[in-house]
């Protein structure tokens, strides 16, 4: 049974997010529309998801010390780590001292942090299909791996690295050196490890939102919402939409693949489980322990989105992953490097009809910087896409 108390009292059911970003801030809106009282962490100030907590803290996550300080002050009864780049091992620590539970798992949480961990437990030790692959520490590994076997194209990405940074596709010999220096310069941490894959020459891509929730009979049940395509621009998602459809034997392999992975990272909670379809072949690529950007999508298509799924399971609470309508999502990204952006044209966006429109209400702009997000339901994909475009075009950010 789940009992959840009364925020900003004694029997307060207290969570904190490692991460306030735009999907740390739907996840404490879903945790505050229960009561929940939420402490919202993230490296800088008033950061999104900051501006909607109880709580605002500011520290460096990525640091043992100061993390557990800080767990250790605010005793929370759930720690929701938002984002890779957090001291996990100390997560884990403090997991197996009964300090708190770490959502889905501190084990989840440390083997997603690079892409090593989460790499050879899907490939070597669950057996599932993924892109060819190696780890290397030179340049002269790095040319060593792909006369070996790898081949060309291939992809090359530091192993500590999120939304394509440092991430690029190697064509040919004379592409080596460029990838090489990319990959070093877009680490997270500069230790130089990169991981070189096969590029896999796909149809399409999704990401299958996994559920592990509570089940009428008391056993955690996975259940999957549907498939969600979209197009990623230099290894950064820009639009994405769902359902995406699928060959029958294609999404029965995909639910087995994010069955067994998910299954065994183990907790309660949703995963983003990234996948490659070619006819009815699925390659495994990567997944998140936690709500997904092109997730964002199911705010618009689905009863419960993934941020409200996040919420529910991790509290112990029965989901419906069903979908609303089919819709789409496009990313606004800031355009200019600036502090406290204004957004032309938010009236003419959200004209467009079926739309909405999200403001993630970051303090700093970067040209790159994703700045909101468009929304479209429509009966049919396509019109779903043209209508999330049109919305995101019309939202002009600018200097103030
Ligand atoms: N081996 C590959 N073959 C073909 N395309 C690939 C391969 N690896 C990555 N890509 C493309 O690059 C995108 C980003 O790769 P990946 O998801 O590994 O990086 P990421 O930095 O974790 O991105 P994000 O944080 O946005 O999920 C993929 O969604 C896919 O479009
Ligand atoms: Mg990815």
């Amino acid at each position: 049974m789940t009992t959840l108390g009364t925020p900003l009292s004694p029997s307060a059911t207290r969570v904190m997010l490692l991460g306030s970003g735009e999907l740390g801030k739907e996840v404490l809106i879903a945790l505050q529309r229960l009561g929940v009282e939420t402490i919202a962490v993230d490296r800088y100030e008033n950061a999104p998801g900051q501006q909607v907590a109880h709580h605002a803290r500011t520290i460096t996550m990525s640091d043992p010390a100061q993390l557990k300080a800080l767990i250790e002050a605010e005793k929370p009864m759930l720690v929701v780590p938002e984002i890779e780049a957090i001291a996990t091992p100390m997560l884990q620590a403090l997991e197996e001292a009964g300090v708190v539970r770490v959502i889905p798992t501190a084990r989840a949480a440390r083997l997603t942090m690079d892409r090593e961990g989460i790499r050879r437990l899907a490939a070597e030790t669950l057996g599932l299909p993924t892109s060819p692959y190696k780890f290397c520490d030179s340049l002269d590994e790095l040319q060593a791996a792909i006369d070996d076997g790898i081949g060309y194209p291939c992809v090359v990405k530091p192993v500590m690295s999120s939304s394509g940074k440092g991430q690029s596709k190697i064509d040919g010999p004379a592409d080596v050196q460029k990838a090489w220096d990319y990959a070093m310069a877009g680490g997270r941490v500069s230790h130089g490890r990169v991981i070189v894959e096969g590029f896999i020459d796909f149809d399409y891509e999704i990401t299958l939102l996994t559920v592990r929730a509570m089940g009428d009979n008391g056993h955690v049940q996975t259940a999957f919402c549907e498939p969600i395509g979209h197009l990623q621009v230099s290894g950064d998602y820009v639009e994405s939409w769902q359902p995406h459809p699928m060959a029958p034997a294609a999404l029965e392999k995909a639910q087995s693949i994010a069955q067994a992975v998910t299954t065994d990272l183990g907790g309660q909670g949703l995963f983003g489980v990234e996948l490659f379809v070619k006819g009815e072949q699925v390659w495994f690529s990567e997944v998140s322990p936690r709500p997904h950007d092109t997730g964002m999508v199911t705010m618009a298509t689905q009863w419960q989105n993934e941020f409200e799924l996040h919420a529910r399971a991790i509290l112990g609470l029965p989901v419906d992953t069903s979908l609303k309508s089919p819709g789409a999502s496009a990313v606004i990204y800031g355009g200019v490097d600036a502090q406290g952006i204004v957004f032309d044209g938010v009236d003419q966006a959200l004209r467009v009809p079926g739309v909405d429109l999200r403001l993630f209400g970051k303090p700093e702009s970067f040209v790159k910087r994703r700045m909101g997000v468009a929304l479209a339901h429509a009966a049919d994909i396509d019109t779903a896409r043209d209508r999330a475009r049109e919305a995101a075009s019309r939202v002009k950010p600018r200097r103030p």
